[in-house]
């Protein structure tokens, strides 16, 4: 590292572990939930038919917004059957403008229907200016991002006891203007707002692929010890670039960071996040049981899954 990086590294330290906003999340006083999947409307009869065989649900929180009430009978009705945590897109909390507040609201009023052990965003910023991007945008790894991120999650910390998990995102470029590498950044996050972190391996793993990396060594660099979920799926590569696609079945590479993280990391859960080119269910399952059997085997979470008939 150059010596004015190291400098400027020892700068962001210094301000941020004098200045912790949040109270740090107790992880060891979540539940241990297990396995399960993120929710998709053609899951529907398959998550209720295997239900024994899924341990929770992740729901996108923002299909559940502004919505008739038969969309609302069907969370209820999956949660007669599983814990769900609800995960979210567009709260932009990245965005140094703040909150949309109508959005920020249904947010919170969704999280407080849910009840869930905790909930999830992603370290990012959807909308600039007032203008909604339609993706997750990058944020710099600067000073000035964590002091952004940690307002405006204070801001929603403050309306919710339930504890926020923080996603790492896939990104095509880096933006001009980090400080830090990926994994001091969310070390200074989390420890400032308090919150854990929703690690999700694919997009590790995506990210190293296309911009150079060792897995492993950006894994090390991470706040292990802030590791409350994992996401994991696999993507596809189209002329040399590996494409977050969440189409494919989980790729070795991915299941060996999955061992490696689950025998370091107080992770309470994993989410298959399936979306596109669905197989056939079981395949599916087959999955979530090799993610189940590594928990095991690090002591994760016991068996069986609780949502038996
Ligand atoms: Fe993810």
């Amino acid at each position: 590292m150059a010596e004015g990086a190291a400098a400027d590294v020892e700068d962001v330290a210094g301000v941020v572990d004098e200045d912790c906003e949040g109270s740090a999340i107790m992880i060891s006083t979540l539940p241990a939930l297990g396995v399960g999947l993120g929710f998709r409307e053609p899951f529907r009869s398959d998550v209720l038919f295997h239900r024994d065989r899924i341990d929770f649900l992740e729901i996108t929180a923002d299909h559940y917004l502004d919505v008739p009430d038969g969309k609302l009978q069907e969370l209820e009705m999956l949660a007669d059957h599983f814990t769900l945590i609800p995960h979210g897109l567009s709260l932009s909390l990245g965005s140094a403008e703040g909150l949309d507040q109508g959005y920020r609201n249904q947010i919170v009023d969704l999280v407080r229907r849910i009840d869930p052990p905790w909930w999830s965003e992603h370290v990012a910023f959807t909308r600039a200016g007032g203008i909604e991007l339609g993706h997750l945008a990058p944020v710099p790894f600067s000073r000035e991002a964590i002091d952004i991120l940690a307002a405006n999650i204070a801001e929603v910390q403050e309306l919710l006891d339930t504890p926020l998990i923080l996603e790492n995102i896939t990104y095509d470029f880096r933006l001009p203007g980090d400080e830090l590498d990926e994994g001091a950044f969310l070390a200074k996050l989390t420890e400032r707002t308090g919150c854990g972190l929703l690690l999700d391996l694919t997009n590790l793993y995506t990210n190293a692929m296309n911009h150079g990396g060792d897995p492993i060594d950006l894994l090390d660099q991470l706040p292990l010890d802030r590791v409350v979920q994992l996401h994991f799926v696999g993507g596809h590569w189209e002329q040399g670039v590996l494409i977050d696609s969440h189409s494919q079945p989980v790729p070795a590479q991915v299941w060996e960071l999955m061992d490696f993280v689950l025998a370091r990391a107080p992770v309470r859960g994993a989410i298959l996040e399936r979306d596109e080119n669905l197989p056939p269910f079981e395949s599916l399952l087959d999955e979530l049981e090799r993610a189940r059997q590594l928990g095991r085997k690090h002591g994760r979470w016991p068996l069986p899954t609780s949502n038996g008939p």
